[in-house]
């Protein structure tokens, strides 16, 4: 029987590199997004990527949401083998007393709420069919103050300490729950920020000692390892991925 994952927001940057790398290894693939008017073209878009995929809408700041897709994930294929909880905003970039209070509490509730349902919902599933895998998306972000940053950088801690905490609750009951910590990666977040006009490119690209930004493949083939059965002993791991900005 092949093994079932869900990613949220998969449909965009490192979500669809993660789903491609998914499906290419002969997972069922469940891709979520807000919109449920983008199935048909999300769908015919991996298969011009020489996948299939299935599709949920989902909002991941809503809590019954999450537990829905879920159980019809599990209804659909069996089980559910693996979660990559990958939905993220990154909202202001703005040094703090310049920030707006909305900001932050939105991100709160995608970035850290999110990933906390979408493990929550997860775990009661998998304890039923003796475990499973979650990857979450962290970032360097959430392991280092970055400037004009520090609402995504609560954000992105909150999910290393979730990721952390639930690995030690569940390591001995079959799951296994680690999170990657981009740096920058050259998707619709990155332009974002930098559209903002606090970044540029070579600036981002340069606090990386490899200097360049990273490729969405680079972070997609560390996630499927982190949730494979190739992996097999490494819980509660921040994994850098990040052109080496964490060993300065
Ligand atoms: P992206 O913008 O392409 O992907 C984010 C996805 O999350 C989008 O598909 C978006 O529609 C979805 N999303 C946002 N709010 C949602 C909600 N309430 N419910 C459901 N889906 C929602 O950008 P990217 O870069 O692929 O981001 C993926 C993850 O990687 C995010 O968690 C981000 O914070 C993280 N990350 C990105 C880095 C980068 O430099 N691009 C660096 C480190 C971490």
């Amino acid at each position: 029987m092949n093994k079932t994952v869900i990613i949220t927001g998969g449909t965009t940057g490192i979500g669809k590199a993660t789903a491609i790398h998914f499906a290419k290894n002969g997972y069922n693939v469940v891709v979520t997004s807000r919109n449920a008017d983008k199935e048909t073209s999300v769908i015919a878009d991996f298969k011009e990527n020489g996948v299939d995929v299935a599709f949920f809408p989902l909002d991941v700041t809503q809590e019954k949401q999450v537990e829905s897709v879920i159980q019809e994930t599990v209804k659909k294929f069996g089980k559910l083998d693996s979660i990559v909880n990958n939905s993220g905003i990154s909202l202001g970039n703005a040094i703090l007393a310049e920030t707006k209070s909305e900001e932050l509490k939105q991100m709160l509730d995608t970035n850290v709420m999110g990933v906390y349902y979408g493990m929550k919902y997860a775990i009661i599933e998998m304890l039923k069919t003796g475990g499973g895998t979650i990857v979450n998306l962290a970032s360097i972000a959430g392991l280092n103050g970055l400037y004009a940053t520090a609402q995504y950088n609560a954000s992105k801690h909150a999910v290393v300490g979730l990721t952390k905490g639930t690995a030690i609750d569940y390591a001995q009951q079959g799951i296994r729950v680690n999170a990657v910590a981009p740096g920058a990666i050259k998707t619709d977040i990155l332009k974002n920020a930098i559209a903002s006009g606090t970044y540029d490119v070579s600036s981002i690209e340069a606090i990386h000692p490899m200097n360049r930004l990273g490729e969405v493949e680079d972070i997609a083939k560390a996630i499927y390892f982190l949730a494979s059965d190739e992996n097999t002993f490494m819980t509660g791991t921040i994994l850098n991925i990040d052109g080496g900005y964490n060993a300065k």
